[in-house]
């Protein structure tokens, strides 16, 4: 099928290429002539794993290509994907003005019927809106416009494996004609039917589900599945808060809970709080969307007061081992906002980073892939490059974000280049009796259990 994706961002990317790799013709647009140079010659301007091989393989076998060009992304194309950013509002909107331009612009330069659909999240009752500007700007005569909702669930990081692999597809459809195209579109994931880039030997032992809905519908799907997890996190970040207090250990915990299977164990990692380009906004975005139906969702909003307050509480652990911040040199261990992804939008390790410039203190990180793009966002901030030389002459370690890599550091290199041991984990992602075995001081979230004390040597 010829399919076009508007927007070669962390989602339209992803969408395109893994389209392409389950054999459709897949045209990628985006109005960043500097993006589309990178990928027409052969580069990624972004880290997602698995993502580099795919593009190689899908553009040399002609089956995605790269344009600025929005009528090319029209022409022919039976499906388009809308991948543009949706940034907030200062009042927490979201900012759909992206979205209309590439309505308008699919709608001048289509050459045949067209079903648009939504990827990028936006508010419920944008689908509407799209039908809408469909009907106005549309230039040739006799080209039936659709439009639907099929939501993204893919994490950063494990996007491809998401995206080919997904838990449930949600079609959010105004007619059987959309329906079909999109399952038409879907069948080779649905059914399993394509050769895997990410486990080679992978067997597919069920069809995925697929929920077909109306649009408002599907819409919304979203926007409570990701307040949902960013709700179970915040509630596992305020339980390690009582635990600490308590003298109990989040960890044990969270084990408890989520061996019942009506709560499961996944999201329940306390830490420095959630970032990402969609937590966040997309919880702001659900208070509006509640607050125009006349609901007032309390609920989310203290979610996000919560996580704001993460970070902060990260200091005052740091002001309360080290007392003076000012002048001290603070290492941080990642920097993106989550592991896997070079992703620095709303990083946690970032506003902790800002917290303690703030303070006074000097601050330098390490990360295997956001160095470049969080010392560009946070300058004071310097980037090293390597985790021993984050912890050089530092008074205290934060581990801010769990790349599995940084479970495996020689801690004996890393104590040796300390002025004091002492090791933040915030998110608990570290061996903490095998460091305090090991001389360090170990801190943690939600740890109010002492580690085991190191053994004796007669
Ligand atoms: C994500 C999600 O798609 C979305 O659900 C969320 O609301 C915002 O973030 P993402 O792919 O991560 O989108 O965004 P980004 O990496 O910023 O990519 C958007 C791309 O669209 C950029 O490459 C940008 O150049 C392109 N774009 C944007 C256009 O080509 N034209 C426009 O008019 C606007
Ligand atoms: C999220 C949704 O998971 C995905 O379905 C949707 O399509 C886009 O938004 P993403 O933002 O890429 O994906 O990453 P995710 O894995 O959900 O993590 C988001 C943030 O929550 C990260 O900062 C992560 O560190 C944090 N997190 C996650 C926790 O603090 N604890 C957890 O238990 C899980």
């Amino acid at each position: 099928m010829r399919v076009s994706v508007i927007g070669t961002g962390y989602v339209g990317l992803v969408t395109g290429a893994c389209l392409a790799a389950v054999g459709h013709d897949v045209v990628a647009m985006d109005d960043n002539p500097a993006k589309i140079a990178v990928l027409r010659q052969g580069g990624l301007p972004i880290y997602e794993p698995h993502l580099a091989e795919l593009v190689a393989q899908t553009t040399r076998a002609g089956r995605l290509r790269f344009t600025t060009d929005v009528t090319e992304a029209a022409q022919d194309a039976a499906v388009s994907f809308i991948c543009v950013n949706t940034p907030p509002r200062p009042d927490g909107d979201a900012d759909l003005r992206y979205v209309e331009l590439a309505t308008r612009r699919l709608a001048e330069h289509a050459t045949g019927d067209l079903l648009l659909v939504e990827k990028s999240t936006v508010p419920v009752q944008t689908g509407q809106w799209i039908q809408k500007t469909l009907a106005l700007y549309a230039k040739r005569p006799g080209c039936t416009f659709d439009v639907a909702s099929n939501p993204e669930f893919t994490r950063e990081g494990m996007a491809v494996e998401d995206f080919l692999h997904p838990d449930r597809l949600v079609l959010g459809v105004a007619n059987p004609r959309a329906e079909a195209l999109l399952r038409e579109l879907y069948a080779p994931i649905v059914e399993g039917r394509f050769a895997c880039p990410v486990h080679p030997d992978c067997r597919v032992d069920r069809a995925v589900p697929v929920l077909v809905t109306d649009l408002a519908s599907a819409e919304l799907i979203k926007h409570a599945a990701n307040s949902f997890l960013a709700l179970k996190i915040t509630f596992a970040n305020a339980v390690a808060d009582v635990c600490e207090a308590a003298g109990a250990d989040i960890l044990e915990v969270v084990k408890g809970v989520g061996l019942d299977k009506r709560i499961g164990r996944a999201f329940l990692n306390a830490g420095l709080g959630f970032g990402g380009s969609c937590f966040p906004k997309d919880l702001r975005a659900f208070v509006k969307i509640a607050e125009r139906t006349g609901y007032d969702f309390t609920l989310l909003k203290e979610v996000t007061r919560l996580n704001a307050a993460r970070q902060a509480q990260v200091v005052e652990k740091l002001r309360r081992a080290l007392w003076i911040l000012e002048g001290k040199r603070i290492g941080l261990l990642g920097l993106a906002f989550k592991p896997h992804t070079d992703d620095i939008r709303e990083a946690p390790a970032l506003a902790l980073a800002q917290r303690l410039l703030a303070e006074g203190a000097t601050v330098q990180g390490y990360d295997p892939q956001a160095g470049a793009k969080a010392h560009e966002a946070v300058p004071a901030l310097t980037v090293c490059p390597d985790p021993y030389t984050a912890a050089q002459g530092a008074e205290a370690l934060v581990l801010c974000t769990e790349w599995p890599e940084f479970a495996t550091l020689d801690f004996a290199r890393l104590k040796a280049g300390m002025v004091r041991p002492l090791l933040l984990d915030g998110r608990n992602a570290l061996d903490r009796d095998a460091l305090t075995a090991l001389g360090f001081e170990v801190l943690g979230i939600g740890r109010g259990r002492p580690p085991v004390p190191p053994a004796r040597t007669p």
